[in-house]
């Protein structure tokens, strides 16, 4: 279906890692505290790979690594502001993610979490997910879908930042 026609929905194919990044970076420039990013999709499909970028537009120069170990990683600004980002992989549930005590992070910064599917029930209804699927060596399927009114103006915000001449 088109795009168009689906105006909570943006479908974009990315050709290498550096443009996965350059799309993540455009989204991290939006982002402020209590926003909730979904990440799905299988290993190597480039979660980690478009949290480097969001990371990076968000304004942090802290290195993006999987926080398979740690569960959850924080960036920082210079000034002090915190980018949370989690990995639900290693997690038993959602009932483990409910321990993390998600809401009083999301309170103080943006949050990113991969393998979001793994603990839906403990998220929020609002956020944004973005779906990447691999498709060859180089290429990735992502799929970003508003979820909530909020999350709707951030896409209409990056669909105008992505396809800007
Ligand atoms: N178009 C692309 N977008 C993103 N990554 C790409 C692309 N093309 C190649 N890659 C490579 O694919 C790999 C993606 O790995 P990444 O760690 O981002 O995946 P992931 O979804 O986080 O996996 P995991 O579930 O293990 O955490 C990286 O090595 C990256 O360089
Ligand atoms: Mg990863």
């Amino acid at each position: 279906m088109s795009p168009i026609l689906r105006p909570n929905v943006l479908e974009f194919f990315s050709n290498s890692a550096a443009q996965t990044r350059r799309v993540g970076m455009r989204l991290g420039e939006l982002l402020r505290p209590s926003d909730l990013i979904c990440l799905t999709g299988d290993l190597g499909s480039g979660k980690t790979t478009l949290t480097q970028g969001i990371a990076a537009g968000w304004g942090s120069s802290d290195q993006v690594s999987s926080p398979t170990f740690v569960l959850v990683n924080v960036y920082r600004k210079p000034n002090g502001a915190r980018l949370y980002h989690l990995d639900a992989y290693r997690l038993g549930g959602p009932s483990e993610a409910d321990d993390l005590d998600l809401d009083t992070m999301l309170a103080t910064g943006p949050m990113i979490i991969e393998w979001a599917d793994r603990i839906t029930p403990a998220l929020p209804d609002e956020h944004l997910l973005i779906a990447s699927r691999w498709i060859a060596d180089e290429r990735r399927e992502m799929v970003f879908s508003a979820h909530g009114s909020h999350y709707q103006t951030l896409l209409d915000a990056l669909r105008q930042r992505v396809y800007a001449v």
